[in-house]
């Protein structure tokens, strides 16, 4: 089991480049079932979940050639219309291959994802829209078999918004027979870049990006050449990490405009932000004062941001509230933060986090993706050596993430 070693107390400075993001890859990834031309993508991550996504669609008999950040994806002989249970259960958005299977060969068996760390997870949203599309799924035997001769257009009113929800119904309904509408869709920029690699693939879609998403079916998609958007998150992950430890870092490649609210945290927190173009500037030099989130869909505050926060507000200036009304169990960095020495109190979805001058090195364990980040930024402001365990949960949505860290001027390294 690989793990990382940190010494804390290492200001960080420099330049680091963001990667392609790990939620627009995937689904779109996912769009290459949707045509048998070649779907060539660049600025893919190399992270785990990129490469078991590749494996899943290979498994169907899609043919990818990849390079370094590159591949090219073939569906022009998909033989096996299946995500088994064994590939699911590590990556949870597997389940957006079930749209596109569907769409474009009437059938397809995916496995129900099952939970995973931060909560249940359901995908009942996903299966009421396809079922309003006019497709037969029974679940059995932990699987998904979903069947339509051709879907048709719907009106879909969501009764949550869900990313991936939105993101599998619209590439269900590029294809269908009709138009589609869905109303209380998610407007996370990876719903954008999603769209716009379909359209670019020929599809016919308005409204991504806002609450209601109109769609017309057209008979095939085409090829197409698309470049997958930088990760906001990764981005707020390392801007996140300057502010609790202090110094002077430059993103580049990364996109400004999907950063406001958490932008907006960090100059709270007292960090001097410059942006231009696709650069990000963080200058850090006193210690952060404690601010206050609450997660919410996209323009607000994004849940996979919290712990990284809630890690800042450990050591900030003051007490700070932290509510998650997303996930039911995205908690699960407290008990590990509190191995450290944090102050922090949890009743339900919230949490109160009291400030504390110095943490103090242990051996924590990541929980989940985010979690485990946010235990990487608190081993940095710790005194002495902190080891992070378990950190396959990292390895899954960060590319090189100690190589980059690293990079800045932290002291961190892989070790067994
Ligand atoms: C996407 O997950 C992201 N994953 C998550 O990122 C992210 O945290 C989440 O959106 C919220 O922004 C990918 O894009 C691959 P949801 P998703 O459907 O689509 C409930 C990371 O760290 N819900 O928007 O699975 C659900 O339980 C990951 O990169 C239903 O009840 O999230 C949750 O409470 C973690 N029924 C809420 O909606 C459904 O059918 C939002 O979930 C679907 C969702």
């Amino acid at each position: 089991m690989q793990k990382l070693s940190i010494q804390g107390g290492y200001r960080l400075n420099g330049e680091v480049r963001i990667s392609g993001a790990k939620n627009a890859a995937l689904p779109i990834m996912c769009a290459s079932l949707l045509t048998q031309d070649a779907l060539h993508l660049d600025n893919l991550p190399d992270m785990h979940d990129v490469a078991t996504m590749v494996k899943l669609l290979q498994q169907m008999g899609v043919q990818v050639d990849t390079s370094t950040q590159a591949a090219t994806f073939s569906a022009a002989k998909v033989d096996k219309l299946e995500a088994p249970y064994d590939m699911v259960k590590t990556m949870r958005a597997a389940i957006l291959v079930l749209g596109p299977l569907l769409t474009r060969f009437g059938e397809a068996r995916v496995s129900l994802p099952g939970g995973c760390a931060i909560g249940s997870r359901p995908v009942d949203l996903h299966i009421k829209g396809l079922v309003a599309m006019g497709a037969e799924i029974h679940i059995e035997h932990g699987y998904i078999h979903a069947t339509a001769k051709r879907l048709h257009g719907a009106r879909i009113c969501f009764d949550l918004i869900s990313v991936t929800g939105t993101e599998n119904l619209m590439m269900a309904a590029v294809l269908a027979d009709g138009i589609t509408v869905l109303e209380n869709a998610a407007r996370e920029p990876e719903v954008i870049d999603l769209a716009d690699c379909l359209i670019a693939m020929g599809a016919k879609i308005e409204g991504a990006g806002s609450d209601k998403i109109t769609i017309e079916g057209v008979s095939e998609l085409h090829g197409a050449n698309h470049s997958v958007m930088p990760d906001r998150i990764e981005s707020g992950t390392f801007l996140v990490a300057a502010a609790a430890a202090g110094g002077n870092i430059t993103l580049t490649g990364a996109r400004v405009d999907t950063l406001d609210s958490v932008l907006e945290k960090l100059r709270e927190a007292g960090a001097k932000i410059d942006v231009n173009a696709d650069r990000i500037n963080l200058v850090m030099s006193g210690r952060p004062q404690a601010v206050n989130v609450r997660t919410a869909p996209y323009p607000a505050f994004p849940t996979d941001m919290q712990a990284q926060f809630m890690a800042l507000n450990t050591i900030a200036q003051g007490s700070a509230i932290v509510v998650e009304t997303i996930f039911e169990n995205r908690f699960m960095h407290v008990q590990e933060l509190q191995r450290l020495g944090a102050q922090i109190e949890v009743e339900g979805n919230t949490a109160v986090i009291l400030g504390c001058r110095q943490l103090d090195g242990a051996t924590v364990m990541a929980t989940d993706l985010r979690a485990s980040a946010s235990l990487v930024i608190a081993g940095m402001v710790a005194q002495g050596e902190t080891i992070v365990d378990r950190i396959y949960h990292l390895d899954r949505g960060y590319e090189h993430i100690e190589a980059k860290l690293s990079s800045l001027g932290a002291k961190i390294q892989r070790i067994q």
